[in-house]
């Protein structure tokens, strides 16, 4: 099959194409501007101004309800509010190390290859582990992660012993097989060289344990587990059944296999973790030449050929022939695998206590390149709230309410299979509102009703046959409520102590001055910046909330201005472009993760710890030549921390290992104390 790429850069398996082009510009729609405060971005010299309307929230205090500790909060501290930053700023680095600062030790833990299961097969740094081997051993290109303690499940909190969970994002072809990928001179592929990439995605279940020397290793136990690109997995929620979601494998479209391009993460409330499905559509060929896409191809830009051509594995098997999603000619969604697309970009529920459970995708909170999952703090009998964005340039953010209540004893996964999704809308005053995306929602099918018969976007839009539709084309309803396109939304975080919530918008260079908008008011935003909100009345179910910006990112001296004054300026110890991961470890303080671009300036990329309350930000860990820092997670005790460098370039972490491995890094004091404190 020829290559028929939408977009030149489509085998970047980093690439987001865009593929909103509804023109969404709600900036313009604002009838009245509340000007109370004035946010306002300062690049260096040359560097033009951009403003924006925001209500201020630096001086938001502590929440009160932070008090009634009916939070699940699992592995959080409660009542620990520390949050300045005590250890010295570290300079950027282009050495080909990790460097943390002065006291603080690093080490590297779980490179790819690492056994874990099974016959625990060894790591061969010639290339040569087979497909078999590598779906018992950990991944490729670490993403995001999460500690769970062994003994979360009867109310514990170790920090000695736990499951570390952590994604596979997608993989480095030149360096998992010995000489990279192999093509037949028919253009097919060795099936075991496809078996073994679509092992190397998924998710690792490792069982850790800290011996009395302060030391980690991999326990031999039945919960390290392997999730990959090829496990069985069921479809819950709205989307479960619905025929669009029909293939040869599941004719009554309740299950799939697999999990691909798992971004971040968010564990639940009750002790499972969701693993994200971000840059899934890159997998799969639809031939345009033949067959018309479906708008729930279009707007995610599946189309062309696949990125690494897993189609076209030469034993033909089931397991693989499913990635050509192109219809085939007097063929049906029962026999062709035209509808395997619509099986991926969802948020996936894995059980890590609970090895031979099989991974549940969670329809209900959307499809769409969901970068991950953060949720607000449950509470007895309240509906479950959690947040994700859509990483693509213009595209979302989006809230799920759940309809049923939550309560610790029964709480589970059902939870997320019936409520609302919502949308973001920011509007230029620094308010905000929670669209519905539901077709019971009066506002909502208003807004459908008119839109049908007109040309959305790039598509000619002829309605939603019903919910399951709309979760279905969960974009393309986002384009229809007016929500507001963003600066590629990737991680979030709720801050334990005010309750706000904050967001990475990484970067968008592709926005134009005409396409500013007040939450994203910078044109060719190449070094991104971190937005926050707070739910109004600090209820995470509310429809409107009020936010700013907490920071941009940029060169020394970019400023981010509130009220006339310079709240952040940043210099050597805090300059950073393209904010990814994000996270609030348990006493409140913000880690801001870099995916970004490197140069004399920035030198490579990086993790700094940020005190939200006053902005203060300091560099603490910068990684080797080539990579992204991302996934962080501690402890529950704070003083064990683990970061995860994807994508190193050069002969890392062992120089004289021929092969680039991803792996995870554990960052510890030398004196044994609070990470960061
Ligand atoms: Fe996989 Fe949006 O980073
Ligand atoms: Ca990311
Ligand atoms: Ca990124």
């Amino acid at each position: 099959m020829a290559k028929h790429d939408i977009d030149p850069n489509y085998l970047d398996p980093n690439y987001e194409p865009v593929v909103n082009h509804s023109e969404n510009l709600p900036f313009h729609q604002v009838l009245s501007a509340r000007m109370q405060r004035r946010a306002v971005m300062k690049g260096t010299v040359g560097a033009a101004l951009a403003s924006v309307m925001g209500l201020g929230l630096v001086a938001c205090g502590s929440d009160s309800d932070s008090d009634e500790d009916t939070t699940s909060g699992n592995t959080q501290t409660p009542g620990t509010t520390e949050r300045t930053l005590g250890f010295q700023a570290i300079p950027v680095s282009t050495a080909n190390e990790v460097v943390v600062p002065s006291g603080y030790s690093a080490e590297a833990f779980l490179p790819w290859g690492t056994p874990i299961t099974g016959s625990y097969p060894d790591y061969r740094p010639d290339g040569t582990n087979t497909g078999a081997d590598q779906e018992q051993q950990v991944g490729m290109h670490h993403d995001g992660m999460h500690f769970f303690p062994l003994d979360q499940k009867s109310g514990g909190s170790s920090s000695e012993e736990g499951l570390l969970v952590m994604n596979h994002e997608y993989i480095n072809q030149s360096a998992i097989h010995p000489n990279g990928a192999t093509v037949n001179t028919d253009g097919s592929r060795p099936a075991d060289e496809v078996r073994k990439e679509i092992a190397a995605h998924g998710v690792s279940v490792v069982h850790i344990k800290r011996d009395s020397n302060g030391v980690w290793d991999v326990v031999q136990s039945a919960y390290n587990r392997r999730v990959t690109g090829g496990t069985a997995m069921d479809i819950r929620g709205p989307l479960r059944g619905y025929e669009k979601l029909v293939t040869p494998y599941s004719l009554d479209a309740t299950a799939t296999r697999g999990t691909l391009n798992n971004c971040s993460m968010g564990p639940t409330p009750w002790g499972t973790y969701l693993t994200a499905e971000e840059n899934w559509h890159g997998y799969f060929a639809f031939d345009t030449d033949v067959a018309e896409r479906p708008r729930e191809y279009a707007r995610h830009g599946v189309g062309g050929s696949s990125r690494y051509d897993w189609e076209k594995a030469d034993s033909g098997l089931d397991q693989y022939r499913r990635f050509d999603v192109t219809p085939t000619v007097d063929g049906s969604a029962t026999t062709d695998y035209r509808n395997e697309a619509n099986t991926f970009g969802y948020m996936v529920e894995i059980d890590p206590f609970s090895p031979e459970s099989k991974p549940q995708k969670r329809t209900a909170l959307g499809r769409f390149g969901h970068e991950g999952v953060i949720f607000a703090p449950a509470k007895e009998g309240e509906p479950v709230v959690c947040y994700s964005g859509d990483d693509s340039r213009f595209e979302y953010i989006y809230k799920f309410v759940s309809s049923k209540p939550y309560y610790a004893a029964t709480a589970g996964g059902y939870l997320l299979d019936e409520g609302t999704l919502y949308v973001a809308r920011f509007n230029e005053d620094g308010s905000g509102e929670w669209l519905a995306l539901d077709l019971d929602n009066p506002a909502f099918a208003s807004k459908v009703n008119a839109a049908k018969g007109t040309t959305v976007g790039d598509v000619a839009f002829d309605g939603f046959e019903n919910q399951a539709d709309v979760l279905l084309n969960t974009r393309l309803a986002a384009d229809i409520a007016g929500a507001t396109p963003m600066d590629r939304p990737e991680w979030g975080a709720v801050d334990p102590n005010t309750g706000e919530v904050y967001f990475t918008l990484t970067n968008n260079t592709k926005r134009t001055e005409d396409q500013v908008n007040a939450a994203n008011p910078v044109a060719q935003n190449k070094n991104g910046h971190i937005i926050r909100w707070q739910e109004a009345g600090n209820d995470y179910t509310a429809g409107f909330f009020e936010w700013d910006i907490f920071v941009f990112a940029g060169e020394q001296g970019t400023e981010t201005v509130v009220d006339g004054d310079a709240v952040v300026t940043l210099n050597d110890d805090n300059i950073f472009n393209s904010p990814d991961g994000l996270w609030f470890d348990y006493n409140g303080r913000l880690w801001i993760q870099t995916d970004g671009y490197s140069d004399e300036t920035f030198g490579n990329q990086m993790m700094l710890a940020a005190n939200p309350e006053t902005r203060e930000i300091k560099r603490f860990f910068v990684g080797p030549q080539g990579c992204e820092v991302t996934g962080v997670v501690t402890t529950p005790d704070s003083k064990t921390m683990f970061v995860n460098i994807q994508h190193p370039k050069a002969n890392w972490p062992d120089a004289n290992d021929p092969r680039p491995r991803d792996a995870c890094v554990i960052v510890t004091r030398n004196d044994g104390g609070v990470i960061g404190a």
